[in-house]
């Protein structure tokens, strides 16, 4: 699709093997694959593509960008990643947070994401307000994730079935619960419990019931619910997209 990946040296790549297996055990011991997730995807999401600003390129280190109401809580993951990061001062921040988001989606069982390593740090945080608003609907997901990041419908939807991990919570977002009944365990959950209704104990966001309720994205929902291995495979590929928006663009 047009990429050019940088050449990165030999000392390079043994950094990024060696910090993905740290990686592993670390997210593995402390149960944090959601939250460092959720930390790969709002240091990407904030791309846009007209500008060519934002992106997966480190700036959530800044407590600048930590401050931003959509990112409450990242702090911690920011926080719980520094001593890892420490032991790789070749890596950009840029790399390390992707690889982080690639090892959360692999240790929890879901697809393994290809990794290209050769982001550079940016200096500058992008502007607050980039990343999606979970009390909109379709035509919002679309303004972002389509207008602006330049992802597709089919993306959205992939992208979406990473609540298959993880929580909200009422101090962080104002939500509070999970999406599905093991969020530590990557599977296309998260699409049966949408199809299935609103259950005790379990969370729809106004974003998430959007999916069901357009004409584009219901049939997405449905074949990944019906279908595992259709669901990892598009989501694999929109991850990558996602992990890469603005780098090695040729
Ligand atoms: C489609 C638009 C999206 C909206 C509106 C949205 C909204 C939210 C909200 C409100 C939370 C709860 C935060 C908290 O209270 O801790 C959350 C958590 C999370 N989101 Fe999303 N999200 C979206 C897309 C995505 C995407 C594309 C990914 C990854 C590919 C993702 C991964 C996660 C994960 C893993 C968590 C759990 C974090 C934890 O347990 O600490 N989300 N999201």
């Amino acid at each position: 699709m047009g990429k050019c990946y940088p050449a990165v040296s030999e000392e390079y790549k043994k950094a990024v093997d060696k910090a993905k297996k740290k990686l592993r055990g670390f997210i593995a011991e402390k149960n944090c694959a959601p939250l460092m997730l959720r930390l790969a995807w709002h240091s990407a999401g904030t791309y846009d593509v007209k500008t060519k600003t934002g992106g997966p390129f480190g700036t959530m280190k800044h407590v600048a960008e930590l401050d931003h109401g959509a990112n409450n809580g990242l702090d911690i993951a920011v926080r719980l990643l520094e001593p890892i990061k420490e032991q790789f001062p070749i890596l950009s921040y840029a790399d390390f947070y992707q690889l982080a988001g690639v090892v959360a989606v692999e240790v929890t069982g879901g697809p393994e994401v290809p990794f290209h390593p050769g982001r550079q740090d940016k200096p500058e945080p992008p502007p607050e307000g980039r990343l999606p608003d979970a009390t909109k609907g379709s035509d919002h997901l679309r303004d972002v994730f389509v207008k602006q990041m330049g992802l597709s419908d089919k993306d959205i939807v992939a992208l979406s079935g990473a609540h298959t991990l993880g929580r909200c919570h009422k101090e962080r977002s104002g939500f509070e619960g999970p999406w599905t009944a093991n969020p530590l365990i990557f599977d296309n959950s998260y699409f049966k419990e949408l199809l299935s209704g609103e259950k005790e104990g379990l969370l729809q966001l106004p974003s998430d019931k959007a999916l069901l309720a357009d004409p584009s994205f219901r049939p997405l929902v449905e074949k990944y619910a019906a279908d595992e291995d259709a669901f990892f495979e598009d989501y694999a590929e929109a991850h990558l997209k996602l992990s890469e928006l603005g780098f090695a663009d040729a």
